[in-house]
């Protein structure tokens, strides 16, 4: 009996099968620059999801089949599942996924009416983690990693009317991946960020990069590259506001670079000045808003537009205020970017992955500095040469994104990677790729590999060091070692004379816990360990930053004590519901201090 029905099976797939072979897995193309000026057709809202642990989904459910006569055996249908939200995680849309890691079957369908852009492609803003998008049956294309945005070009499938865009989406970790199998967040998986269509003319302006050349404040560096052309074609360059009207060819390949001078009003976070900027070629013309600064390092100090800065930050995940999940809406960093406002800060670090857009362009207007990150965290598979291509893919698309942001300073290439010379070397390549990717901004890490060179000195000597621009610790004295009263007697040493920024240091406390200072998870404990991490900081060589962890209570799978994490890591200086902790405002005074004190 069971043959027979297998049979049956294979005939009815064979069957099943259309004429058409699907084309073949194409990688991404390069990120189409600034889609927010593009004209776009909006396809966020409630798309029909499959979850699929057992990958079912493969033998074909991006046909969208439906039965076709009353005998017709279709085992999945879209129109019968329930919707997930899109932008957004699963995980926290229903409560049987919040654990889930496995695929999931996206499907919007869309009307579509040609207008007057000939060419189009499906842009998404980000997919935790490995995604597989078809439109009417063609497989548009793949793409790997939870954080970054990709686009792939659908102008050859895309029908007038109706039209069925499928996206199978699966967050399972994997060691060979970026992150690895192991991380202090949620893997929140889904569709977490905008999708859309894209209209372009078939010769656009594919991107380009308008900067202050580094050490310069009055000369202006650039290219831009256009897409589907095969001769020079005349564009022109537009800064209104600074009398800037240059007009500049490209090669045969759509690239031109350009230098011109220019007078100009520097950004800096006092004076987040932003001009309006506009680059025209015969078909397109796309506008942005751009400030221009100058940041390089010189000794042990950071200079912004040639004068040090002292960054005076904190570290913040993705997670969104009140609700959790995955952050993504301009609401969402508001309210993120508010609270680091309100503790005086002129620098944030994004951790460990690119956050969305809404926060660096918010970062841009309010005048907040920007440590990016890719998530090249705790241990990975530092020999796999796929693990380093996916890495640097990231790390390519994260600077394709936001390489006109004036706020964005720093491209760090890992968070607390073990010492071993296979991770130097991959590190390293990260770091190089990412100066001849962008030549305008530094290169740091966040390191905790430190020696003990004495009872109580520490030397931050993790031969990462030599690499990076700027040298990130996390340290966590008084929480996973010692007591906070150790920072007291703690001296720091540094094998290299450039500018140190202790990118984390805390400790975790639940909001509305008192006790004495010496009782852990109250506030009282956690102010005290700040008080006298702040004291041993304002002692150590070369500070020029700080970015405590952390902004907001998140939610991680590896915190597990109930009553107390119930899977939430409490190091927020304000819970998950928005409540500030005393140790809130002690950074807060620490920082109107420093402010004052011109720091
Ligand atoms: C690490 C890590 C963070 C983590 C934090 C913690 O340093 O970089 O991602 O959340 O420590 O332990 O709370």
């Amino acid at each position: 009996m069971k043959c027979c029905f297998l049979v049956a099976l294979l005939a009815v797939w064979a069957n099943a099968t259309p004429a058409f072979p699907p084309p073949a897995a194409a990688t991404p193309s390069p990120l189409i620059a600034n889609v927010a000026d593009r004209t776009t057709v909006n396809l966020n809202g409630a798309w029909r999801a499959i979850v699929d642990p057992f990958e079912n989904g493969k033998a074909g459910f991006f046909r969208d089949e439906k039965p076709r006569g009353k005998g017709d055996r279709v085992e999945y249908s879209f129109d019968l599942s329930p919707v997930l939200n899109v932008p957004g995680d699963w995980n926290t849309q229903r409560e049987q996924l919040m654990f889930y890691e496995g695929p999931v079957w996206y499907r919007r369908e869309f009307d579509y009416h040609k207008r007057a852009n000939p060419r189009a492609w499906v842009y998404f803003g980000a997919v935790n983690y490995q995604s597989t998008v078809y439109l009417n049956g063609e497989k548009l294309g793949e793409h790997e990693g939870g954080f970054t945005a990709f686009n792939l070009e659908a102008t050859s499938v895309l029908r007038e009317g109706k039209n069925v865009l499928i996206v199978e989406v699966n967050n399972a970790r994997r060691a060979d991946a970026v992150p690895a199998l192991k991380f202090d967040w949620w893997s929140y998986g889904g569709i977490t960020r905008d999708v859309m269509l894209v209209e372009v003319p078939s010769v656009f302006v594919q991107d380009y990069s308008v900067q202050l050349v580094p050490g310069s404040e009055n000369e202006i560096a650039g290219w831009v590259q256009l897409n589907g052309t095969q001769s020079p074609e005349k564009i022109t360059l537009e800064v209104p506001e600074a009398g800037v009207h240059q007009t500049i060819t490209t090669d045969g390949t759509g690239r031109a670079n350009f230098r011109f001078a220019a007078k100009l009003d520097l950004w800096s976070p006092a004076h987040p000045k932003l001009y309006a900027v506009s680059l025209s070629s015969a078909a397109d013309t796309i506008h942005d808003q751009i400030g221009f600064r100058t940041i390089e390092v010189q000794g042990s100090n950071i200079l912004l537009n040639g004068k040090p800065i002292f960054l005076r930050g904190i570290s913040m995940h993705e997670e969104a205020p009140f609700r959790e999940g995955r952050a993504f809406s301009p609401e969402d960093a508001q309210t993120l970017l508010g609270w680091v406002k309100d503790l005086g800060c002129n620098f944030v670090r994004f951790a460990h992955y690119p956050h969305n857009e809404n926060e660096i362009r918010l970062a841009d207007r309010m005048g907040l500095l920007v440590w990016s990150e890719i998530p090249v965290y705790w241990d990975m598979d530092w020999s796999n040469p796929r693990t380093l291509a996916n890495a640097e893919a990231q790390l390519r698309d994260e600077i394709a994104r936001d390489h006109n942001r004036a706020a964005v300073i720093f491209w760090s290439v890992s968070n607390e990677t073990p010492v071993n010379p296979e991770r130097l070397t991959f590190l390293s390549q990260l770091a190089k790729a990412a100066r001849e990717l962008d030549s305008t901004r530094l290169i740091t890490s966040a390191m905790n590999h430190v020696d003990n060179t004495g009872p109580e000195v520490r030397t931050i000597s993790d031969p990462l060091g030599e690499v990076v621009d700027v040298l990130g610790l996390n340290e966590y004295l008084g929480w996973y070692g010692g007591r906070p009263e150790d920072a007291d007697k703690m001296q720091w040493k540094l094998n290299w004379n450039k500018p140190l920024i202790v990118s984390e240091f805390g400790g975790g406390a639940v909001y509305g816990r008192h006790g004495d200072a010496d009782e852990i998870w109250t506030e009282e404990y956690q102010d005290n360990l700040f008080q006298h991490q702040l004291g041993m900081v304002e002692r150590m060589p070369n500070l020029a930053g700080l970015t405590p962890w952390v902004l907001m209570d998140f939610r991680s799978p590896t915190r597990l004590l109930p009553g107390v994490q119930d899977y939430h890591n409490r190091k927020g200086l304000v819970s998950n519901r928005g409540q500030r902790k005393l140790a809130f405002y002690t950074l807060q005074k620490f920082y109107k201090k420093l402010a004052e004190e011109g720091k």
